[in-house]
């Protein structure tokens, strides 16, 4: 017989946005934050760069522009505006807790510059392990129940109210109750061929969402990191920090010729997207390798500033910043996601709410500025939290959920489709896209959901299609949507 159990709230990941969902949920409502795997398994404890907050009032203009100018302004404005007023808040709440981002001798916050920022205001944490050093702290101040390898594989949804979950812990079935359940699970990672996410983001609560028609908004808008080390053979890859062009890194062929000018006057400063874009269309067109140069850096400095990426490398063989390193895009983010309102609340699903990569809150348009995506989780964690104590969503008595799916969430040949999906994904539906290959895309997916599959499978189809869908459906090209015309 399945274990159930009701809950005030239900939290579905333990990354930046559910660990501050929970943070800001009062010790005695009964909250659970559900972990998919390892709490460190999650995008934060990937995040290097920093997050940003606007370095005061008269910085909040300033940074609402620079982030609708890198969304392409197809941002919703007004969720930026929140984002960045809120920023400052964020920035005290998390000091005064504790939390501990590097400062100068003299114990000043030190604040860094990424690309598309107009002055630098991005703090940083454990020199590049921001993400790692805030992930550390929430954890350590968490109050509520986690439970860990949690894997989350239906929503129980029944007349427009979501009453809980349904979740395999360590292979047995659970099923959950609450009031109220956050998906915070990230974003879609595992869908792409070459990506930096932790194993752990694979679009399974997306893919729930397209099941029951919940809206998804923005899914072509998918963002590709322009500095990623691919050359290991396991499924995340190595990210290189945007924060390395910031402090003045540059980005080379095999002949060290700075080629991006060629393609933006800001060179490594332009946006992602430019910068990803330029250096697929430059290795296409040229067939030459792509570098990221730091020899213009002084060793002492750069091992104190970049101090992982340092190691990481040095046990790859590389003498940084002496050596160059070959890179290339890969997917990183999910600027689209699980559509709601600036609270988080999802529409039509009383008590369902999602914070962090896993919403479309409106930030980001067509594509991201570098670091605020911890902003983002940040602000509208503590916004959905807040929305949480204040609405109503108590209930008495849940409806019966028949249908389970406990037992086939895995079948024979899902391992082998699963690859295939990702290579379609990486090479149709990734930072250069055509009709014709999203078209094919679109084709294998609908072929695979008609073989016979697991769930979970299922659900990261689901997503896909709602990735491919969205760029059929946008015919011109727009910030990380890139649509090539088949005869250029
Ligand atoms: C990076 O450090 O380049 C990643 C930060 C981000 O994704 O904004």
């Amino acid at each position: 017989m399945p274990k159930t159990r009701k809950y005030d709230t239900i939290i579905i990941g333990a990354g930046l946005a559910g660990l501050y969902v929970a943070s800001n949920m009062p010790k005695d409502k009964k909250v659970l934050v559900l972990c998919k795997d390892i709490p460190w398994e999650c995008n934060t404890f990937y995040a290097q760069g920093g997050i940003v907050t606007a370095l005061d009032e008269n910085d909040i203009e300033p940074h609402v522009q620079d982030t609708l100018a890198a969304g392409a302004y197809h941002n919703l404005k007004e969720a930026v505006e929140v984002m960045s007023k809120d920023s400052i808040a964020i920035r005290k709440d998390f000091i005064e807790r504790g939390m501990e981002f590097d400062k100068s001798e003299a114990g000043e916050l030190l604040f860094t510059k990424e690309a598309a920022h107009s002055t630098s205001r991005i703090l940083h944490a454990g020199g590049d392990a921001t993400g790692r050093y805030m992930h550390m702290f929430l954890m350590e101040q968490n109050k509520h129940k986690l439970q860990k390898n949690s894997l989350v594989y239906d929503l129980l949804i029944e007349n427009g109210r979501c009453y809980g979950v349904r979740l395999m812990q360590n292979y047995l079935p659970e099923t959950l109750y609450a009031n109220s359940v956050v998906i915070a699970s990230g974003g879609v990672g595992s869908l792409y061929q070459y990506n930096t996410n932790s194993r752990t983001v694979s679009a399974d609560i997306h893919g729930i969402c397209v099941e029951k028609g919940i809206e998804l908004k923005d899914m072509e808008f998918m963002q590709f990191h322009p500095t990623v080390f691919v050359n290991t053979p396991f499924a995340r890859k190595l990210l290189l920090t945007e924060a390395l062009r910031g402090e003045g890194a540059w980005i080379v062929d095999e002949d060290g010729k700075r080629f991006l000018f060629d393609y933006d006057e800001r060179g490594e400063l332009a946006s992602r997207d430019i910068v990803s874009r330029s250096i697929f269309l430059y290795k296409r067109e040229t067939g030459k390798k792509v570098y990221l140069d730091f020899s213009m850096f002084e060793p002492k400095w750069f091992a104190k500033r970049f101090p992982n990426i340092t190691k990481t490398f040095q046990a790859l063989g590389y003498n940084l910043p002496k050596d160059r390193v070959e890179i290339s895009p890969a997917f990183h983010y999910a600027n689209g996601g699980i559509a709601c309102d600036l609270e988080g609340r999802v529409p039509g699903i009383k008590g369902l709410y999602v914070a962090g990569e896993a919403a479309r809150t409106g930030v980001h348009g067509a594509n991201r500025l570098a670091s605020n995506s911890l902003l983002e989780g940040a602000v509208f964690a503590k916004r959905c939290a807040d929305a949480i104590l204040k609405d109503d969503n108590c209930w008495d008595k849940e409806p019966t959920f028949d249908k389970d799916y406990d037992t086939q969430l895995h079948e024979e040949n899902d391992k082998e489709y699963k690859h295939k999906l990702r290579e379609i994904m990486w090479k149709d539906v990734g930072i250069v896209r055509t009709k014709n290959g999203l078209l094919e895309a679109k084709n294998f997916i609908y072929d695979t959901k008609s073989k016979k599959i697991g769930r979970l499978l299922e659900l990261r189809l689901n997503t896909a299609a709602a990735i491919v869908m969205s760029a059929l459906r946008r015919e011109e090209s727009l910030g990380s949507h890139y649509i090539e015309n088949e005869k250029e």
